[in-house]
């Protein structure tokens, strides 16, 4: 890929650890020598009445962040604990890059969470609670929203800039092994891509696009979905070029995020085409 990103800024979120999805997006902009902001979910000043083991889990969370950080994309990268159920957590961010004087070109959205999800067990959608429906479209469709409202408000996401998040295709189908209420947010999710490819494109040229991708249990969040080892080798049958890898999703994201076309209020597929199966 021949863009040459140097001058350009771009956030990612979403890294846990080395298997993160969002982690060959944010090495392919390293090497097209773009400037790196990355977040994750650690303890902030917004997190009031936590129990020890919430503060250790939060602690943790973010430390181990910072060594696949150091370790994948160098020292260099400019990080900040960021928990997009807390509004105060998000103002501070948008707030935090601005008083450091940084300009986004870009972000990637690669969140999500479900409490329905288990000990490898998905919950039938009858059963779960308000709370859980509410936790699951708070943090993995909302957040697009809040996310890119305060940046825009503290003026640092650039006029002409672009917008990429990671969706799956069992937003729109049922797919091979339990998806239920995550499905359920991830299509407000690209719902919500839609709209804000439309208001932040008359208001500021921004584009807003989404990727499904393959199913992959290396990571935190696919290896906690009941049968996705199963949908994984019977995707990958299926497909006609067989399943889709980070490298491959990376490479869209790169393009959707660095590319100075008019693409926007896209959903596209990295899959190997497994998507145009019946
Ligand atoms: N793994 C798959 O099979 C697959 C397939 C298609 C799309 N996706 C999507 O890709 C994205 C990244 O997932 P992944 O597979 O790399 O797993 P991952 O566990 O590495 O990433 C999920 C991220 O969401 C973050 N997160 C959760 N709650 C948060 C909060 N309150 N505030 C801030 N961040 C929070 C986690 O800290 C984590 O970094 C997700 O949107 C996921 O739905 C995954």
């Amino acid at each position: 890929m021949d863009y040459n990103l140097n001058g350009k800024t771009f956030l990612i979120t979403g890294i846990t650890d080395k298997a993160s999805l969002a982690l060959p997006v944010a090495k392919h902009i390293l090497s097209l020598g773009g400037r790196l902001v990355c977040t994750a979910l650690g303890l902030t000043d917004h997190h009031d009445n936590l129990s020890d083991k919430a503060k250790e889990y939060l602690t943790k969370t973010y430390n181990d962040f910072k060594v696949a950080v150091n370790e994948e994309l160098g020292s260099s990268v400019i990080t900040y604990p960021l928990d997009v159920t807390l509004d105060g957590s998000i103002t501070d961010f948008g707030k935090a890059l601005h008083k450091d004087g940084i300009q986004l070109d870009g972000y990637l959205h690669s969140i999500a969470m479900d409490k329905t999800i288990r000990a490898g067990v998905v919950k039938p959608l009858i059963e779960v609670t308000r709370e859980e429906f509410m936790g699951a479209m708070d943090v993995s469709a909302y957040s697009l929203i809040s996310l890119s409202r305060a940046l825009l408000e503290s003026s640092v996401l650039k006029k002409g800039s672009s917008i990429a998040a990671f969706s799956y295709l069992g937003a729109e189908k049922i797919v091979v092994h339990p998806y239920k209420n995550i499905g359920v947010a991830k299509a407000a999710l690209e719902r919500i891509v839609f709209e804000l490819a439309f208001e932040l494109g008359k208001s500021h040229q921004i584009r807003v696009n989404a990727i499904r991708f393959s199913p992959y249990t290396a990571s935190k969040a696919g290896g906690a979905i009941q049968g996705l080892g199963e949908a994984v080798a019977y995707c990958n049958e299926a497909s006609p070029l067989g399943n889709a890898l980070p490298n491959d999703l990376a490479l869209e994201a790169v393009y959707l995020l660095c590319h100075a076309g008019r693409i926007t209020g896209e959903i596209r597929h990295v899959d190997g085409g497994y998507h145009i199966r019946g």
